[in-house]
């Protein structure tokens, strides 16, 4: 981190060297001028993150000058050092813009208090800033970032979208992973070219590395023709390698090469192919885990964990969690055409306790199958899972194999719970005709309120 800028303007030497000399021993990088001009000039070129300025200069006034830095900077934090007892003019410079005054002498302890003050406000405001330019670009409205660790997410995109530089996503299943590829995609240069997900451990081995790198005719049995691969394609664009924890060991070292060198064969081919791609990674496995234990290349590891945004699960997210939780609730009453309001207090309590391990998809389901169920205005706690369901459903580990007309019965009649025996309703959800459901019932000799 470079150190924090500041600039003393003021025409008397002895005060600006005091004042210098001060910020310096504590670790600033310090400039000065004596005049509008001067500071003009200097700050032009240099540029910094504060400025202390006189409000009488020689050649105009403080307030004066601040515009003018404002026009180069717009960021800029500013204290204008006032003579005692010209409060007015003092009061036009916040006016002007410059959110604090002090006046003289400098109690030099305060000012350096409003200074780390103006250094927090100016880090936010240019935070604000790249959040505000990645809305006014491709930030779709849709993407929920109301806690803090999401807008550092989004911050990180902003950051790093434009730059050709390999990023790795990791995060539980359903925290968002492609979505944040997604933006980062749509917020470089390369979001007119493709953008190519790669699901590594859905794909066999060999066509993985057909499909990636494409192949010669000849190349195996049934090349035909020649085919280029993902990484070609995607030329200009992006290639999204999902799953990459997944990654063949026999593939690693190949993608290695070509993330080092920028070129590879295709399989079969002796001709070099160069292709203009940034590679976005994810997984949601433990890839460090995998790293030390020797299951994943280390030096493969470090190229694609240049930049790492790691997403952390809903649960640790209340504020996301409840927004979109309302927005689904929204979505989904409108789609299935109900009038719901919203949620209880209880059933929102609920909705925070409870772990969420299948993270947005989870929450989405779950808001989904509760507007269909609900018959009141607003969604009570009796659709959101409780927290102890869940441990439940861990305990799968006791496998104790049935008849699968047994798990069906105890299946429908659970469903059939669940909606208060409304068997019509238990048949959507079940997804299967009301008749079917009545002679199931019969069948499996099924008690009916
Ligand atoms: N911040 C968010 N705001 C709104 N929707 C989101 C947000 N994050 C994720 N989603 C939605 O949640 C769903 C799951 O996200 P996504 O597929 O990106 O997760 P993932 O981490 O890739 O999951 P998996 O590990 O299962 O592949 C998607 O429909 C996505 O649009
Ligand atoms: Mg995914």
């Amino acid at each position: 981190m470079r150190k924090p800028r500041i600039f003393i303007v003021d025409d008397e030497r002895e005060q600006r060297d005091l004042l210098a000399g001060f910020f310096k021993k504590r670790g600033y990088d310090v400039d000065t001028a004596g005049s509008v001009g001067d500071a003009v000039e200097k700050f032009s070129q240099v540029g910094f993150d504060v400025a202390v300025l006189d409000l009488r200069l020689p050649d105009g006034d403080g307030v004066e000058l601040l515009k003018k830095l404002r026009a180069i900077d717009p960021d800029l934090g500013a204290v204008i050092l006032t003579a005692y007892g010209t409060i007015d003019a003092a009061a036009n410079g916040i006016k002007a813009g410059a959110e604090d005054f002090l006046e003289k002498p400098v109690d030099i302890e305060q000012l350096e208090k409003i200074i780390e003050r103006l250094m927090e406000r100016r880090q936010i405001v240019r935070e604000n800033r790249a959040l505000l330019e990645i809305t006014q670009k491709n930030f779709p409205s849709d993407v929920v970032a109301e806690s803090p660790q999401m807008r550092e997410i989004l911050n990180i995109i902003a950051r790093v979208a434009d730059t050709d530089a390999p990023v790795l996503i990791t995060g539980e299943s359903g925290t968002g992973k492609e979505l944040v590829a997604q933006l980062l995609h749509k917020n470089s240069r390369r979001r007119e070219k493709p953008f190519f997900a790669i699901n590594c451990a859905a794909i066999p081995e060999t066509l993985l590395e057909s499909e990636l790198f494409g192949y010669e005719p000849g190349a195996f049995t049934g090349a035909r023709k020649r085919q280029r691969g993902k990484f070609e394609l995607a030329s200009g664009g992006t290639v999204f390698l999902d799953e990459v924890g997944d990654f063949p060991a026999t593939l690693q070292a190949k993608l290695l090469r070509f993330l080092e060198e920028g070129k590879f064969y295709r399989l079969g081919g002796s001709e070099l192919v160069q292709p203009d791609v940034r590679i976005i990674s994810a997984t949601n496995r433990n890839i460090d885990k995998m790293v030390e234990a020797g299951n994943f290349r280390e030096d493969l590891f470090y190229r694609l964990n240049l930049i790492r945004i790691h997403i952390p699960p809903l649960r640790e997210r209340p504020q996301d969690l409840l927004k979109l939780a309302d927005i689904f609730l929204k979505k989904f009453s409108t789609k299935h055409r109900k009038n719901i309001k919203g949620f209880t207090d209880e059933a929102r309590n609920r909705m925070l306790r409870y772990p969420w391990r299948g993270n947005i998809r989870e929450l989405r389901n779950t808001i989904e199958r509760a507007v269909i169920l609900t018959r009141t205005e607003y969604i009570t706690e009796r659709y959101i899972p409780h927290q102890e369901d869940y441990a439940e459903h861990l305990s799968v580990e006791k496998f104790v194999p049935r008849p699968l007309a047994d798990v069906e019965k105890e299946y429908i009649e659970n469903v059939l719970r669940y909606c208060n025996f409304n068997q019509s309703e238990a048949a959507k959800i079940l997804k299967i005709h009301r008749n079917t459901l009545r002679n199931k019932i019969k069948e499996y000799n099924i008690e009916v309120e």
